[in-house]
């Protein structure tokens, strides 16, 4: 009897709180930096973001790369906010080319499994011509890790060969209320 109780009570508990965590989860884009270090391969139309709702922003993408690029390295890398932005946990280096054959790296597969239904970048290599995020939001729960709380930038630099053609700095707000009702 007295166990039937406790179990029920911990069965109320896990429920209310995830009934919570859907509801009082935050996360959403604050910022967004596109820049490209060579114009004769990466054009930059547009790379904005639109508060379309109280907890949503879209973000919108439209770059043009103007000669296919065949090889090309992603260095990602977290800071989170605390007076000015500090490294945070991680720091990868993607072959991309690798990763959209293989899928090889847990990281950029969650990166991507965010976006990858708002674009037209789910191909393989080589990318060429109009790049397109569009109304791309952030859903929490296709985000497998657990996020403290806080002020996050992903920074994502981008390299065709060994050079640097162009930079994505995207900033996030993650909020994870689990005592508001
Ligand atoms: C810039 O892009 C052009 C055109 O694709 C390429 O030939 C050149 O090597 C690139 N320069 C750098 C510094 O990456
Ligand atoms: C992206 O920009 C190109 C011109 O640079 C334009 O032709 C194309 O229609 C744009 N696509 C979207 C979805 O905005
Ligand atoms: C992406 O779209 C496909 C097909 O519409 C859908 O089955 C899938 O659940 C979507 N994935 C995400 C992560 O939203
Ligand atoms: C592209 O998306 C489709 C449907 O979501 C999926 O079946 C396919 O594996 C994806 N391709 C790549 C290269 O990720
Ligand atoms: C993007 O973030 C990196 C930090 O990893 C920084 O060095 C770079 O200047 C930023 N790029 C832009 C365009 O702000
Ligand atoms: C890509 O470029 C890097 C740096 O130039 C080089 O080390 C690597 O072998 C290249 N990879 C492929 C698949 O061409």
């Amino acid at each position: 009897m007295r166990c039937q109780m406790v179990f029920c009570v911990v069965i109320g508990l896990l429920l209310t709180f995830n009934i919570n965590f859907q509801d009082a989860v935050i996360f959403k884009f604050t910022n967004i930096v596109c820049e490209s270090y060579n114009q004769s391969w990466v054009v930059f139309r547009y790379c904005r973001l639109k508060a379309v709702g109280r907890d949503r922003v879209h973000l919108n993408v439209n770059a043009t790369i103007l000669y296919p690029a065949y090889n090309i390295t992603n260095h990602g890398k977290i800071f989170k906010r605390a007076s000015g932005y500090k490294p945070w946990i991680l720091d990868t280096t993607v072959d991309a080319c690798r990763f959209v054959r293989k899928n090889y790296d847990p990281f950029a597969k969650i990166v991507f499994s965010l976006f990858k239904n708002f674009s037209n970048i789910n191909h393989t290599c080589p990318f060429v011509g109009h790049q397109i995020l569009k109304d791309f939001y952030l859903k929490p729960e296709l985000l497998i890790l657990p996020f403290p709380t806080g002020d996050y930038m992903l920074s994502m630099r981008w390299y065709f060969g060994k050079r640097l053609q162009f930079d994505t700095n995207v900033s996030f707000v993650f909020v994870e209320d689990l005592i508001k009702s």
